[in-house]
């Protein structure tokens, strides 16, 4: 069994995105720019953010955060959000997830200017990826693509299960892998999927991203699958300091001795999804996708 390292990949890929700004500045051009909004006071939403603005500060980007209070209106955020579509000075900016429930999420990220969309959440993003032109990949996915390149994982005429149907994991997953380069067959797994343990059992391939603590057990992998587990499930527990702990979708303990590589969490895809965030900036930056 090898681990698939995630913090490792995501250093040397930060390393290689920190070289790149070096030389962007030392030809005297701007660093690359990434703005996030943040609405209210969601504690997780306040440590992914923080976590950003301090990868962005280690890849020598320049970054902002918008903080607005919890009772800002749809209106104004999207009049915020139209002044940064228009800011020359602004390669990239997100919109920190969830919102509170009087703003509609759908139509904040249709506000968003698509050359400006380092999520990779706007539909014009979303319809290019899945057309194979060049956008903005959603982090998630594009982590999960970087580990395997990392680990040099072949692809190519494999089974792949991705069990959920998400927007931002598992459809963009399971379109991805099945284009031309990856190459795999992809069943996408769902909770309406009849036999999904057999599905599961029968992959080369398992990605679970369907936020269920432990849902993938031993007798659902085949053995010599690569596992890869998007879950992030904060659970109770006596044994840490802080009083939680943090469980992936993957039964960890028991699938592991089974799999040819595992992604553990913490400490897999996780440190991956900020990288994406950080490649999309530089790309912004460069004009890479729209010119
Ligand atoms: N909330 C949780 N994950 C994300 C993300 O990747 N982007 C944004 N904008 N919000 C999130």
């Amino acid at each position: 069994m090898n681990l698939i390292d995630g913090k490792e990949v995501a250093n040397s890929l930060k390393r290689e995105i920190a070289a790149e700004v070096s030389e962007i500045v030392a030809a005297g051009r701007p660093a690359p720019h990434l703005v996030a909004i943040l609405v209210g006071n969601d504690g997780a939403s306040q440590t992914y953010v923080g976590h950003k603005e301090k990868c962005c500060g280690e890849v020598g980007f320049r970054s902002t955060v918008l903080r607005l209070p919890e009772e800002t209106t749809e209106a104004e955020l999207l009049a915020e959000i139209d002044r940064l579509n228009k800011r020359d000075d602004v390669d990239g900016f997100i919109v920190q997830l969830p919102l509170p429930k009087h703003i509609s999420e759908q139509k904040v990220i249709e506000a968003i200017d698509p050359r400006k969309d380092v999520d990779g959440f706007h539909p014009v993003n979303t319809g290019r990826m899945i057309s194979g032109l060049p956008s903005y990949l959603p982090a998630t996915p594009d982590g999960i693509l970087e580990l395997l390149r990392y680990y040099k994982i072949d692809t190519a005429g494999k089974t792949c299960a991705v069990v959920g149907r998400s927007n931002i994991v598992g459809r963009p997953i399971a379109n991805l892998l099945s284009q031309k380069g990856w190459d795999c067959t992809v069943t996408l797994c769902h909770s309406r999927t009849k036999d999904l343990k057999e599905t599961v059992a029968a992959a080369d391939i398992v990605i679970a991203a369907l936020g269920s603590a432990e849902f993938v057990t031993a007798d659902m992998v085949k053995p010599g699958a690569v596992v890869i587990d998007v879950g992030i499930t904060r659970v109770p527990s006596d044994k840490t300091k802080s009083g939680w702990k943090l469980l992936g979708d993957v039964k960890f303990d028991e699938v592991a001795p089974k799999c040819s590589y595992i992604t553990p969490v913490p400490g897999g895809v996780g440190p991956m999804t900020i990288i994406s965030l950080m490649k999309n900036t530089l790309k912004a930056a460069k004009k890479e996708i729209y010119g």
